[in-house]
């Protein structure tokens, strides 16, 4: 979905989002109930609400009309921060947005009838869940810092003060995105990053306010707070440091927080050529949103900038990505390869060396080999967390283990190489020996049945 900011909505548009406004605000006692009659009666004309007076329950607020009353009640209250309505929050959000008192329809995108069954064990994989009650006391005060306390309502990342549809900017020099409109006024974290440490300071929101995407997304998912433990058997499912992955002083990573470190000619390429899902021509000075992956699936047809309005709230695609990435299963023999199950990728990256023999795009000769001429060599299962497994054409996550940085696994290799646990040392050995980009390059491992013992490719 593509937003524009209040203050430029066409006027057609605006008067809808009047309309429903006017509707859902006198009915919490906000607007004249004149006002609210003639929205009612369904002549647009007739709704005279002059721009100056459009009162978004989000604020800026007036100190004539009880504005507070649509969320709070000070003697009736049902939960804490003195709220109308009984936790979970998305309670009192859902009454509002769900396409009738907003234009803005949250509550669908939750309800998705394509989303997996809400399965406790899985849902967190599809989704950012606001809908369950929890432990939450206020988004400003700092509730995540060391502690196991992960809860996503709905405040965790909106302030419901504060608020409009100003679209995420970057320029094109390196700078990190910064927090698009909906996020104005959330608390996060500011980040010093030494040479592969961090250090962390709570920002409040309001007195200090976030500067950038990344840090509401860091608040929940570095180690200033309490993560998963991990899961020995399923290296792959583990949630790591986001705050440590995307430190730019590591060797490879994908280019959040600052521009990232390979500025050859043919990474230039990977950006810039097309793709059957290319939605966004990147350089090798950009820097990427969290939200460039990690969002709501995207409809077909659907072409938004990199800097639209991309919340991470439910996606049918796992680990709330915008599209899918098949990065767990490996593919069985004689599995033909598929552009589909790494579309993901493609929205930045072109498919030309994957789907052709073509390097033009690529400091790696063998990518089209690995990813589509691999018959049947392996005979081993298809978990990409055990050793041995792999039998027909590889998929990305084999090489590049970790799509974030190499910054957490064991080799820490340029060009995003970390090899998964299904792959095999040879005599105690697996290592990828690489002086530059596409160069003089020595594979020593064991791979879907195949060894390689210091084998040098082109
Ligand atoms: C759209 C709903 C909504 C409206 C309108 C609203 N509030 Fe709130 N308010 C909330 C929610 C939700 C919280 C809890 C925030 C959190 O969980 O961090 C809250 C929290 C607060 C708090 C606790 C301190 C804090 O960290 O935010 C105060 C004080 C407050 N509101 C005052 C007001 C006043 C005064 C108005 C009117 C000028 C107002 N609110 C209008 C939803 C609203
Ligand atoms: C009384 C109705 C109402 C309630 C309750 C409500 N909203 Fe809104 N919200 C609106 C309206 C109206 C807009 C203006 C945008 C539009 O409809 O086009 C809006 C806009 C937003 C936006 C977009 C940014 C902005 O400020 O324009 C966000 C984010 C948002 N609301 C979050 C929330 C959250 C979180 C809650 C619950 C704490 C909530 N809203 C409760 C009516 C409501
Ligand atoms: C207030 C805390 C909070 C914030 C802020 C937050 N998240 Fe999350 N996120 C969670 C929790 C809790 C889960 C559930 C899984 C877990 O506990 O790690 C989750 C799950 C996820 C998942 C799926 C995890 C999986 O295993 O597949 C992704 C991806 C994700 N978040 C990305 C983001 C991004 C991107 C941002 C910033 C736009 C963000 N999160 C902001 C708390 C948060
Ligand atoms: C270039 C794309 C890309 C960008 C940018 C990106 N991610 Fe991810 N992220 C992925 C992929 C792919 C996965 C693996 C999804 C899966 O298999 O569950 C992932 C997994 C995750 C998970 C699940 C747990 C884990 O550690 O694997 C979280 C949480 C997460 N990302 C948060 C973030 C945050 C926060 C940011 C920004 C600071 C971010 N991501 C930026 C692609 C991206
Ligand atoms: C983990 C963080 C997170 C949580 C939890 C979350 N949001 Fe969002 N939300 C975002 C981000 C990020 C955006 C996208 C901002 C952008 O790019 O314009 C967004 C966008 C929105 C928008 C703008 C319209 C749209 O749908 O994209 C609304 C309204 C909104 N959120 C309301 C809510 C409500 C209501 C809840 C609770 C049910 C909620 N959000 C929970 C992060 C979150
Ligand atoms: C068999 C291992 C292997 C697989 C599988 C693999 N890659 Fe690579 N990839 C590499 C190596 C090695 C490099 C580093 C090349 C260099 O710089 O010398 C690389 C580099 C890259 C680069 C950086 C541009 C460049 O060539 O320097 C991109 C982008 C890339 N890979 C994307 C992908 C995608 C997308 C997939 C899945 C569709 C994939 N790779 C699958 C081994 C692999
Ligand atoms: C939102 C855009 C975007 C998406 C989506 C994306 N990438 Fe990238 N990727 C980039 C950018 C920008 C760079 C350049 C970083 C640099 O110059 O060091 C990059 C670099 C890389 C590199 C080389 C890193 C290095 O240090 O040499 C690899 C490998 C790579 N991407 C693989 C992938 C894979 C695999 C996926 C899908 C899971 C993917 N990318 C999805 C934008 C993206």
């Amino acid at each position: 979905m593509t937003r524009q900011s209040r203050q430029t909505v066409s006027p057609a548009r605006a008067a809808a989002v009047r309309l429903f406004s006017v509707a859902a605000l006198a009915a919490a006692g906000l607007v004249a109930p004149a006002a609210a009659a003639s929205a009612a009666s369904g002549a647009p004309s007739a709704v005279v609400l002059p721009a100056a007076n459009f009162v978004s329950p989000h604020g800026p607020y007036s100190t004539t009309s009880d504005q507070c009353a649509s969320c709070h009640r000070a003697h009736t209250t049902k939960s804490s921060a003195l709220l109308v309505d009984s936790a979970p929050q998305s309670k009192l959000c859902f009454s509002c947005h769900n396409g009738l008192g907003s234009t803005l329809n949250v509550a669908t995108q939750y309800s998705n009838p394509d989303l997996p069954p809400n399965d406790p064990t899985t849902a967190s994989y599809y989704t950012h869940d606001a809908t369950k009650p929890t432990v939450h006391i206020l988004a400003s005060s700092d509730e995540f810092g060391g502690v196991t306390n992960r809860h996503t309502e709905c405040s965790d990342c909106h302030d419901p003060h504060e608020g409009s549809m100003v679209l995420s900017t970057s320029s094109p020099d390196g700078t990190p995105w910064t927090p698009a409109g909906p996020n104005t006024g959330t608390s996060g974290l500011a980040v010093t990053n030494g040479s592969g440490t961090q250090a962390y300071t709570f920002l409040d929101g309001t007195k200090q306010p976030i500067t950038a995407e990344y840090q509401l997304c860091l608040k929940c998912h570095s180690g200033y707070t309490k993560l998963l433990p991990k899961d020995p058997a399923h290296p792959s499912r583990d949630s790591l440091d986001a705050g440590a992955e995307f430190n730019p002083t590591g060797t490879s990573f994908h280019p959040v927080e600052a521009a990232g470190t390979n500025a050859s000619p043919k990474m230039a390429l990977s950006l810039s050529g097309a793709s059957p899902y290319k939605l966004w021509n990147l350089t090798t000075s950009s820097t990427v949103r969290c939200t460039n992956c990690h969002a709501n699936g995207l409809a077909t047809g659907a072409t938004p900038a990199a800097g639209d309005d991309l919340a991470p709230h439910a996606s049918t695609n796992r680990g709330i990505l915008l599209r899918n990435y098949r990065d767990r299963g490996l593919k069985p023999n004689g599995e033909v390869y598929a552009d589909a199950d790494f579309a993901l990728c493609y929205l930045c990256h072109t498919n030309e060396p994957f789907a052709t023999s073509s390097t033009t795009a690529t400091n790696f000769g063998g990518h089209f080999k690995h990813l589509n001429q691999i018959a049947t060599t392996g005979s081993g299962g298809l978990s990409i967390d055990t050793i041995g497994d792999g039998q027909g054409n590889a998929i990305c996550s084999e090489c590049h283990f970790r799509t974030h940085s190499t910054a957490t696994t064991t080799d820490q290799y340029r060009g995003l190489v970390a090899f998964a646990p299904d792959v095999e040392a040879v005599n105690g050995v697996l290592s990828w020996t690489s002086p530059g980009a596409g160069s003089g390059d020595t594979c020593t491992l064991k791979c879907h049945g195949k060894t390689h013992n210091a084998l040098s490719y082109p």
